[in-house]
Parts: structure tokens; sequence; C-alpha cells
């Protein structure tokens, strides 16, 4: 069994501008949020690692424990692999940085990018609205298959193919894991792994600050959502 994190980066500075794309580093609430996840991803995998262990009957139930004596047997079981995914963007490795790179494997991924919103990039959904209304329309119509224009501009499509390595590679990987990524990748990562409708996934709420737990099982997957709250 394993523990599958997946969570938008921590607020950017374009979130509150309201801007799209572009390379933003974290406002100074995505730093406090990308302290808090440090922490709380610690805190689970102990406890994940308690559960088990009590589970594989090789140590005392975890309530005849006291919390020194569980954090120490528990040790080794913490030592087991656990890996971090960010993509390639300022704002998604930021919220990485407050993990111990003695027990975090950090990896940073090009194919967990943001999906590239080509001449719209940089602007916000007034101003796309407003320079571009055609363009606007088409996507409002279409969100699924919408292809941005402009130099590299994707569609959810081009970033459902571009992912398929990384969906592949998380189905091989038997360690837990946290994928620190975006909006249109979180998304396409979650509705894969929790059947999401294709036609309902470009909608979905999928807030920043809010982290999905996700456990498979041989009969489907549990999910656990936390939100921080300052
Ligand atoms: O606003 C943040 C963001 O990640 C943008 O960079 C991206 O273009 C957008 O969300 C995607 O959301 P939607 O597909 O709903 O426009």
């Amino acid at each position: 069994e394993r523990q599958i994190f997946v969570t938008r980066h921590g607020e950017s500075e374009d979130n509150i501008t309201g801007r799209i794309g572009g390379d933003a580093p974290l406002s100074p609430a995505g730093r406090k949020f990308a302290k808090a996840l440090a922490k709380f991803t610690q805190a689970q995998r102990i406890k994940f690692a308690c559960e088990m262990a009590s589970k594989a009957n090789e140590l005392e139930p975890v309530e005849n424990q006291t919390p020194a004596k569980a954090l120490e047997k528990t040790a080794q079981f913490c030592s087991s692999q656990f890996t971090i995914w960010t993509s390639m963007l300022q704002r998604s490795m930021q919220t990485a940085e407050s993990f111990d790179p003695d027990d975090y494997d950090v990896k940073h991924i090009r194919f967990l990018n943001e999906i590239n919103s080509g001449i719209c990039e940089g602007l916000s959904y007034e101003e796309i609205q407003e320079k571009h209304p055609q363009e606007f329309k088409l996507r409002q119509a279409n969100k699924l298959f919408y292809r941005y224009p402009g130099m590299g501009g994707e569609s959810y499509i081009d970033v459902i193919h571009r992912l398929q390595p990384m969906i592949i590679e998380l189905e091989r990987m038997t360690q837990s894991c946290l994928i620190i990524t975006h909006r249109v990748v979180m998304r396409i990562l979650l509705s894969y792994l929790l059947d999401w409708k294709r036609d309902e996934m470009p909608h979905m709420m999928v807030p920043i600050h809010t982290v999905y737990e996700l456990r498979p099982k041989p009969y489907g997957t549990e999910l656990k959502k936390w939100q921080y709250v300052e």
C-alpha cells in the first residue's frame, strides 16, 4: 500500500493578479503553504508508517505506544523512499523547497508544467476576453479540445498526451509520492486516478492550498481532501 498526494503549487504572485501561465514566484502566502505542506507530509508519512507497521503485526498497536516510541519504531518504515515530483516552473519548485532532501527524493519534471496558453500567456481572463474575444468564446465552447494559438500553445488533450509517460510511471512505482503541479495537470491526474468524466474534468474545482491524498486499493481509490487554513 502507498500514499499518493497531489496538490497545486502555493499561491503565486500571478495568482494574486489573476494572470495565467508565466513563471512567477510564490507569494508570501504561497511560501507559508509550502512550509505547512512539508510539515503535513512528514506527519502523514509517519502516521501511515505507524498504520502499516501495526497492520503488518511487527509492532504493538499504535495506541499503546508513546509518540516518541512510535516515532523511533517507525523510523525504518519512514526511511523507505518517498518521491516528490514538481514541474519545472518556479512556483512548483519553490513549493518543494521546505522538504528535507535527506528524507525526500525531489525531481523536477517538465511534463508536469502548466498548460501553455500561447498568445494568452501572462493575461488575465478579462484581458483575454477583451483582446481575443473570439478565442475566449471558442475556449468556453470546448475547453477540452481548444488549443491556444501561438508558439507552443496547448489544449487539455495535448496535456493529457504529454502526461502519459508520467501516468505510466506513477502506476509502475511502488513508493509513496507527492506531486506538486498546476491546475490543468492536477485536473487531468485526478480524473485519471479518480475516474472523473472527461467532459467534466476541465471544469472541476481544484483550489490552491488543498491536498488530495489518494490510496489505491484493489477495489478502487480511497480519497481524503486536506485544506490549508492559516
Ligand atoms: O490561473 C492558474 C492556471 O494554472 C493558469 O496558468 C492556467 O492557464 C489556468 O489556471 C488553467 O485553468 P483553466 O483551464 O480553467 O483556464
